[in-house]
């Protein structure tokens, strides 16, 4: 399967069409921005390490029974992937409390919600990314109410599989970010990626980051943590 014209570039993917109209190509970068892109760098070998989790990840879930984009893994830093149009809609779960949610409500970072938080987010830049709620979603046209229940349904199934996933290898998750896109008949499936970058996970023993938080906080051992993430999945 060949790159053709490309037809996004993201601030970590670029997205191209191939030969076949049902299926693109994503190439995973190492380009790392963090606050609405405010700050910029790149995090070595990190298109390799995402497109590795993302694809190991996308299959279980699969199996599992939540419909993916995802069809194969082409090389280290490419996936073949069902054409989708993306629903404008970052839909994030908490486990635990950290990141924006200890801002907006000052709460404590690494306290454990007693039930499982989902927010939506309106995936627009320009904006940055504002937190909506399930009548803006409506209001707003960003996506229609069955379609809103079946996300909410895959998330928090994606939540219990992926908790007990990472446990199992050592890691918290503390929270993550998922996107959605519709196939030309209008199903919904799971898109984009799951990686450090979109996950909070903390050493089970140690609460250590072992994701993108590193980058954002400048704490150092940035590919350290990524790598050590991909090991930990790889098992
Ligand atoms: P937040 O605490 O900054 O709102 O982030 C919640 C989760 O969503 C965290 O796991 C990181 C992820 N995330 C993204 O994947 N993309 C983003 O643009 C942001 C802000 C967060």
């Amino acid at each position: 399967m060949e790159k053709r014209e490309m037809l996004y570039e993201g601030k970590a993917k670029k997205v191209f069409k191939t030969d076949n109209a049902e299926e693109y190509i994503i190439e995973y970068k190492d380009d790392a921005t963090a606050f609405n892109a405010k700050k910029k760098g790149t995090i070595e070998h990190k298109g390799i390490v995402n497109n590795k989790m993302t694809s190991i990840i996308f299959a279980l879930l699969e199996e599992k029974g939540i419909p993916t984009h995802f069809v194969k893994m082409i090389d280290d830093t490419h996936q073949l992937v069902k054409a989708v149009e993306i629903v404008p809609l970052e839909v994030i779960i908490r486990n635990t409390a950290a990141g924006s949610v200890c801002k907006n409500f000052g709460l404590e970072e690494g306290v454990d919600f007693d039930i499982t938080v989902q927010e939506f987010c309106y995936k627009n830049d320009d904006l940055g990314d504002p937190m909506v709620n399930n009548s803006h979603i409506l209001a707003l046209g960003l996506a229609a109410q069955d379609e809103v229940d079946v996300i909410r349904e895959y998330t928090f199934k994606i939540n219990d599989i992926l908790k007990d996933f990472f446990i199992k290898r050592n890691l918290k998750l503390i929270d993550f970010k998922v996107e959605f896109g519709r196939l030309p008949d209008g199903t919904i499936v799971l898109a984009d990626e799951i990686s450090p970058d979109t996950c909070r996970l903390w050493d089970k023993d140690t609460n250590k980051k072992l994701d993108k938080d590193r980058f954002r906080r400048d704490l150092g051992e940035v590919e350290e943590a990524y790598q050590e993430v991909l090991n930990r999945v790889s098992k």
